[in-house]
């Protein structure tokens, strides 16, 4: 088979259990998988760019073909230093569609030769978001379950 690598991009803020089951789904099916995590963002976020890289290795050591990273400025420019030919993306519901389309299909003009690949959760993650579970820790719900437990403890931490 020939070695595919791929990029999987994201804020991941912070990485939460419908991340990692795509990572570990693609982490399956190509060769290498750059999970980055993107520097200059205009939204303010609950986990500093270093924390958020912590997380993703600590969750992420079992998949000896996966490797964090972090990215500034254009993602197809990142995958294109990567050798990258597929940039992945996570899809739960329709309503990630249209966001998703219109972000795959600039990517594609600006590196035509990437494909832009996408793919489902499992259904147990399908209503998952770090923005969910950015408000339920928060508010001081349990995340059990939806979250890795390096996260669930970190959020513990800030939120008490
Ligand atoms: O997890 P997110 O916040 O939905 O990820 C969005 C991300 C990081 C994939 C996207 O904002 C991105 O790729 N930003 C980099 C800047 C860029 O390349 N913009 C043009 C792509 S349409």
């Amino acid at each position: 088979m020939n070695s595919v690598i791929a990029v999987y991009p994201g804020s991941f803020d912070p990485v939460t259990n419908g991340h990692l089951d795509l990572i570990e789904r693609s982490s399956k099916i190509f060769s290498r998988l750059f999970v980055a995590v993107l520097r200059n963002q205009d939204k303010d976020p609950m986990f500093e760019i270093e924390e958020r890289l912590e997380m993703l290795r600590q969750t992420t050591s079992a998949w000896p073909n996966v490797e964090v990273d972090s990215f500034h400025g254009l993602l197809a420019d990142y995958a294109r230093r990567k050798e990258a030919r597929v940039i992945l993306r996570g899809i739960r519901a329709v309503s990630d569609y249209e966001y998703e389309l219109q972000m795959a299909l600039m990517n594609r003009k600006l590196a035509p030769q990437v494909e832009t690949v996408f793919m489902l959760p499992a259904e147990a993650y399908s209503f998952l978001s770090s923005r969910l579970v950015r408000e339920v820790a928060r508010l001081g719900g349990s995340l059990r379950g939806l979250v890795p437990p390096p996260v669930e403890e970190r959020l513990k931490n800030k939120f008490g």
